[in-house]
């Protein structure tokens, strides 16, 4: 019998990208918008657990907006941590399987090689620490659960350093992007397919997933523009110049090194990963302009 499945954060980039693909792969899909599910109101989740009565129950609500969780500190422990011991109680009561969806920032990255799961974890930005510590309390209280740490995510939808740059190289002729941050660009529907592996492999634990390879902010601007050139985009943008991190101050800082080591994910699924520049090239192909 197929699986029920009740997705959080429905309309975000990821769930409207991993909800489809669910449906394709025969389970039940019952997708909760926030307006629907607000996963950090007890009374909100156990209605919908008492609806739905999932097997399963993918997390894909957060607050991800990095750079204001360092001064909606609240909003940012209240959705990304406290929300978790809500649905790890609603989960609880029904015997579903906790599907979580974490990050890359949970790191330092002082890091030189691959972050294997086990690595100690040192968060530097409120968002990262908010995240970590909704890992943690699943980890401390649920045995059923399966968390997957992901990285520089991308889809059709919402907000993503794609699409902003499909719209400054639109509208600039020079860019300035930074060069000395490194991780793994990774497509929605990459991420979407990973956890549908792991479900079918009725995997458990904690995973890290992101599309193969590594590269800079400023290389992945690159591939960007070189994508839209070959697409026809009307592009504005003449150059690209390479910057420091320090030309571009942020209020949240970024691990300067955040690749995730996939072996965990390989052992597990026996799969190959896409590298970034294919799930980049699938994206062209589905944006439409
Ligand atoms: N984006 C990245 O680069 C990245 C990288 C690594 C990991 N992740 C993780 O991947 C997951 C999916 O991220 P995403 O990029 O798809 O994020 P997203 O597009 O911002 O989607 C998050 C969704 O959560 C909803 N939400 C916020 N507060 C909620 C609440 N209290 N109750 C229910 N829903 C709520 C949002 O609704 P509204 O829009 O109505 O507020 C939004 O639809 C998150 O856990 C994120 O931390 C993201």
């Amino acid at each position: 019998m197929s699986r029920k499945v009740l997705i959080t954060g429905a309309n975000g980039m990821l769930a409207s990208d991993l909800i489809p693909l669910l449906q394709d792969s025969d389970f039940q899909v019952y997708p909760y918008t926030r307006k629907e599910l607000d996963i950090s109101n007890p009374d909100s989740v156990d209605e919908a657990m008492d609806q739905c009565q999932p097997d399963v129950l993918i997390n894909c609500a957060a607050y991800t907006q990095v750079d204001k969780c360092e001064t909606e500190t609240e909003k940012a422990f209240q959705v990304n941590r406290d929300a978790l011991a809500h649905l790890v109680k609603g989960c609880r009561r029904y015997d579903t399987l906790l599907v979580h969806i974490s990050t890359d920032y949970v790191f330092d990255g002082r890091q030189k090689t691959p972050y294997h799961e086990g690595d100690p974890t040192h968060p530097l930005s409120v968002y990262g620490q908010s995240k970590l510590e909704g890992e943690q309390t699943i980890v401390d209280s649920y045995d059923s659960h399966l968390i997957l740490r992901a990285s520089w995510l991308y889809g059709i939808l919402g907000h993503s350093f794609v699409k902003t740059i499909i719209r400054i190289a639109t509208e600039r002729e020079a860019l300035n992007i930074v060069n000395d941050q490194f991780g793994s660009p990774t497509h929605t529907i990459n991420l979407s397919k990973a956890i549908i592996h792991l479900l079918e492999r009725n995997a458990k634990g904690l995973y890290h997933y992101s599309d193969d390879g590594i590269c800079s902010w400023y290389d992945f601007a690159c591939e960007i523009i070189e994508e839209m050139k070959s697409k026809g985009f009307p592009l504005a943008v003449k150059e690209v110049n390479a910057i420091a991190t320090s030309e571009y101050p942020l209020p949240a800082v970024r691990p300067q090194y955040s690749l995730l080591s996939k072996e965990k994910y390989k052992g597990t699924t026996g799969l190959a990963l896409p590298h970034w520049k294919d799930g980049l090239k699938d994206f062209f192909n589905r944006y439409k302009h």
